[in-house]
């Protein structure tokens, strides 16, 4: 009895070690951000195993879910299993409602996606899918400490003065400074975006740094606000292929950038009349 008594107590104290060290190790100072998956369940699956073998779990979203790639379906599932919340983005807004100054391409991929999600035979999924939709915040905001540095942080999709359609482009700071200027003024102290598939840290100089010129990592201080573009999951812009997302690890926000299996998503792309071509190879061009 006493043996077994002794054999109990034992499990029950390495089942409390164990939930120490989650504990420990849980994501307070740790959380990724992804945003502009555009239906990419190539670069997705890529990005949540990478975040997976991290030890990271706390994920969140901002926005562009849908829009341009195959596996519009996939890619909700996926987003609303694995983070906590997602920011609306314009293509989200596209499918759910109407799509507002989009070439032709990209509105005939907002039908094509829109038809894909009614077609859905499973009732509850297909509910569930377009409640998500139905239900995101045009901003997200956290307050708190990063190890030792006081954070307040947005999270919008394109950016502070119009949460889904302005663009922030690194451009910006030299051909239009007043522009970016006049958005920092809404800035309190962090705001990360996508919207451009760009990554980068823009600073009120105004000034812009590509992830290459900061080493990949940018250091969140109290006294300095920043305009943080986390770059796009699924259909990069910045002339690298790769899918992009950032992780932030107390005050330092990590830039990643993975491969993936584009050739297949080309492939599904092109394989369903509706969707361009374009939208299959500028995922080869990083265009
Ligand atoms: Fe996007």
């Amino acid at each position: 009895m006493f043996w077994h008594f002794r054999d109990i107590s034992a499990i029950n104290w390495f089942l409390a070690v164990i939930d120490v060290l989650d504990l420990f190790f849980q994501d307070k100072f740790m959380f990724a951000i992804l945003s502009d998956i555009h239906s990419n369940l190539e670069a997705l699956n890529a990005v949540l195993k990478d975040i997976k073998k991290r030890g990271i779990k706390t994920v969140y979203c901002l926005g562009d879910v849908i829009g341009y790639g195959p596996n519009p379906r996939e890619c909700l599932d996926l987003i609303i299993e694995k983070t906590q919340w997602c920011v609306l983005g314009n293509h989200d807004y596209a499918t759910l409602y109407e799509p507002t100054n989009f070439n032709v391409a990209a509105e005939q991929a907002s039908f094509w996606t829109r038809e894909i999600l009614e077609e859905e035979s499973n009732k509850p999924l297909c509910d569930r899918r377009w409640n998500f939709l139905g239900e995101l915040q045009m901003r997200q905001t956290l307050k708190g400490k990063l190890w030792s540095t006081e954070a307040t942080m947005d999270f919008i999709h394109a950016s502070p003065r119009r949460p889904i359609n302005e663009y922030i482009f690194p451009d910006d700071v030299y051909t239009n400074p007043l522009k970016v200027k006049v958005l920092f003024e809404r800035v309190k102290h962090i705001c990360f975006v996508g919207h451009t598939h760009m990554p980068g840290v823009f600073l009120d100089e105004p000034d812009f740094y590509s992830p290459h010129e900061l080493s990949n990592v940018y250091p969140i201080v109290s006294n300095e606000k920043a305009i943080i573009n986390i770059g796009s999951v699924g259909q990069p812009r910045d002339k690298d292929n790769r899918a992009s997302y950032v992780y932030v690890e107390g005050n330092e926000v990590h830039f990643i950038r993975l491969q993936y299996d584009f050739e297949k998503t080309m492939k599904k792309i092109k394989a369903i009349d509706q969707l361009d071509n374009f939208h299959a190879d500028r995922l080869r061009d990083g265009r």
